[in-house]
């Protein structure tokens, strides 16, 4: 059985759904902190499937072992933790204790009862400011903000552990920039207060629930002058840990996985995109650049298509037709 922590925010709900429908048996964690047990709801109603769902925090020891004594886990996909970049500014102490102390009391029970494998959540935010793209892998890692930092010490540790422990595997998967949502429309992202990533936010100015969407800075070094990215579509993303999954089922040791399209698209070409898509307006302003951001990151996905044979097989087309299907009537 694998434990999906963070099974019912954005990312972890979906790969609820592709676990289950691959005949996999989950049982899931979340302290709802930043989502709700709606989403539980339709990923069973999509797959058709239960599944012991428990309302835990991974900085309650005592839940934690309930947890691991009811259920015969075997494996742990870890999404559980905070994400948001300026509020790790704000509150450091707060994303280091929830995010690494979360990740330390997960691995002792882990530990207790003998399991072995975790797939985690990492983020392209460990390259900081890339001295180059595509990002291989093995490209130099830095933070710049605390929520960063989680990630690379939580990479650490795993690292860590790996080495004490010869039977212990670890995938590491470097995410991009997830965007998108299930095709039902039944499951996406709808974050709570005012958004700080791109896609939220641009969905929220065709809403008219922000006067327009601010573009941060038109003077950077790309095709038009915007910041570009590599958008990945959250089911692909989703699909990737079914493969790191089988990858560390195989093989001990720790690997690291870039997660992305390898494709960068630029502010102003994801805007045109949704807009041709959905047949709508995007009100927007141009602003002066955002501070902290880089002009240009995007994957060298080719690792993850040779040792995991996954690659990403959804555009940005599908991506804001997707998006905007979830959101739009919300
Ligand atoms: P999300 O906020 O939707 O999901 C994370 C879930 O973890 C939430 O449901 C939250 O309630 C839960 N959680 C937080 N702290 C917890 C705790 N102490 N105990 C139990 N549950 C807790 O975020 P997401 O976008 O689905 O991200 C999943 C993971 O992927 C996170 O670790 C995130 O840092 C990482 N990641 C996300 C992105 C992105 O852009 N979405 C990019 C790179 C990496
Ligand atoms: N942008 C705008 N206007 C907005 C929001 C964003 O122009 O209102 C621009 C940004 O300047 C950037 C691009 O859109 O060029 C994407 O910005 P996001 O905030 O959506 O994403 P980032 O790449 O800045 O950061 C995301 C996650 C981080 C993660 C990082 C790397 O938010 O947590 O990807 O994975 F660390």
């Amino acid at each position: 059985m694998i434990l999906v922590t963070g099974a019912s925010g954005y990312i972890g709900s979906h790969t609820c759904v592709e676990l289950l429908n691959a005949g996999r048996q989950i049982v899931g964690l979340d302290n709802l902190c930043n989502s709700s047990l709606d989403a539980v709801e339709s990923v069973k109603k999509l797959t058709g499937k239960e599944f012991p769902f428990y309302v835990a925090d991974l900085l309650d020891e005592e839940s934690l072992e309930r947890v691991f004594s009811e259920n015969e886990i075997d494996s742990v996909i870890h999404f559980a933790g905070l994400k948001a970049v300026g509020e790790s500014v704000a509150k450091p102490v707060w994303y280091y204790k929830n995010n690494i102390s979360g990740t330390v009391n997960l691995l002792e029970a882990m530990q207790r009862h003998g399991v072995k494998r975790m797939v985690f959540s990492s983020s392209a935010t460990v390259y900081g400011a890339p001295d180059e793209v595509p990002i291989r892998e093995d490209a130099p890692t830095r933070t710049t903000n605390p929520y960063g930092s989680t990630k690379l010490y939580i990479e650490g540790i795993l690292r860590d552990l790996c080495v004490a422990d010869p039977e212990f595997s670890v995938a590491l998967l470097r995410y991009f920039n997830p965007i998108g949502a299930h095709k039902s429309g039944l499951l996406g992202e709808n974050p709570n207060g005012i958004p700080n990533n791109l896609m939220p936010r641009l969905c929220q100015a065709v809403k008219g629930q922000m006067k327009e969407l601010t573009v941060f800075g038109t003077d950077y070094p790309t095709v038009d002058g915007t910041g570009v990215r590599d958008y990945i579509h959250v089911c692909d993303l989703a699909r990737g840990h079914l493969h790191a999954l089988k990858k560390i089922e195989k093989d001990f040791g720790i690997f690291v996985y870039n997660l992305g399209t390898g494709k960068g698209y630029s502010v102003f070409e994801l805007i045109n995109t949704f807009s041709r898509v959905n047949k709508v307006e995007v009100p927007y302003v141009i602003c002066p650049r955002r501070p902290g951001d880089v002009a240009s990151v995007f994957a060298d996905p080719s690792k993850a298509k040779t040792e995991l044979d996954w690659e990403a097989e959804l555009g940005l087309d599908d991506m804001c037709a997707d998006s905007w299907n979830f959101i739009k009537d919300k």
